[in-house]
């Protein structure tokens, strides 16, 4: 499939440096609702989100995050062998305070990510490659949510 190809050869450059990636497409999700911030424990331990962000506890979950789309980039063949892990990680999430609609804004920071790290080669059909891999992402972390 023509996503794949488009998902992997961009992730093959950004998933080289995870962190930096990472930390953009958190500051652009803390600017976009700065209300996850406080969702974060260890977000007492600091005041701007920059601080935040330079913070060792706050890099660790940049980098967890960056993991999981370099498994599921890793395994775009066969995306239910993460169903189990996708579906405890949303579990997780609720656990902490997350609501499933801040993974549209999750989304939003991705792409913005993907954006500003791959320039023009960040076209319409990866943007829409990249939105399909996430919504199959999300659509399994979101099944770990009970009401
Ligand atoms: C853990 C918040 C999005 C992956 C956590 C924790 C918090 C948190 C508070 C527990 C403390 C920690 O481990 O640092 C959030 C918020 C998010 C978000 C507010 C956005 C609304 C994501 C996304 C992914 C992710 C999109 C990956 C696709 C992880 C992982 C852990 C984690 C792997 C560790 C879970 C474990 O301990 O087993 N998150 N998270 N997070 N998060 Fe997130």
């Amino acid at each position: 499939l023509k996503d794949k190809e488009l998902i992997r050869g961009s992730w093959e450059s950004l998933g080289r440096n995870k962190v930096p990636h990472g930390i953009i497409m958190f500051t652009r999700l803390f600017e976009l609702d700065p209300a996850l911030l406080s969702l974060f424990h260890y977000s007492t331990n600091c005041g701007s989100t920059n601080e935040c962000l330079s913070s060792p506890e706050f890099l660790e979950h940049v980098s967890k995050v960056m993991l999981v789309v370099d498994a599921a980039v890793s395994h775009l063949d066969d995306l239910h062998t993460l169903e189990d892990f996708l579906l405890n990680l949303g579990r997780k999430h609720q656990a902490v305070g997350v609501n499933t609609q801040s993974f549209a804004l999750v989304g939003e920071s991705l792409l913005y990510m993907l954006q500003r790290g791959l320039g023009s080669a960040y076209t319409a059909p990866l943007h829409q490659a990249w939105l399909n891999m996430y919504s199959i992402v999300v659509a399994a972390m979101s099944r770990g949510w009970t009401k």
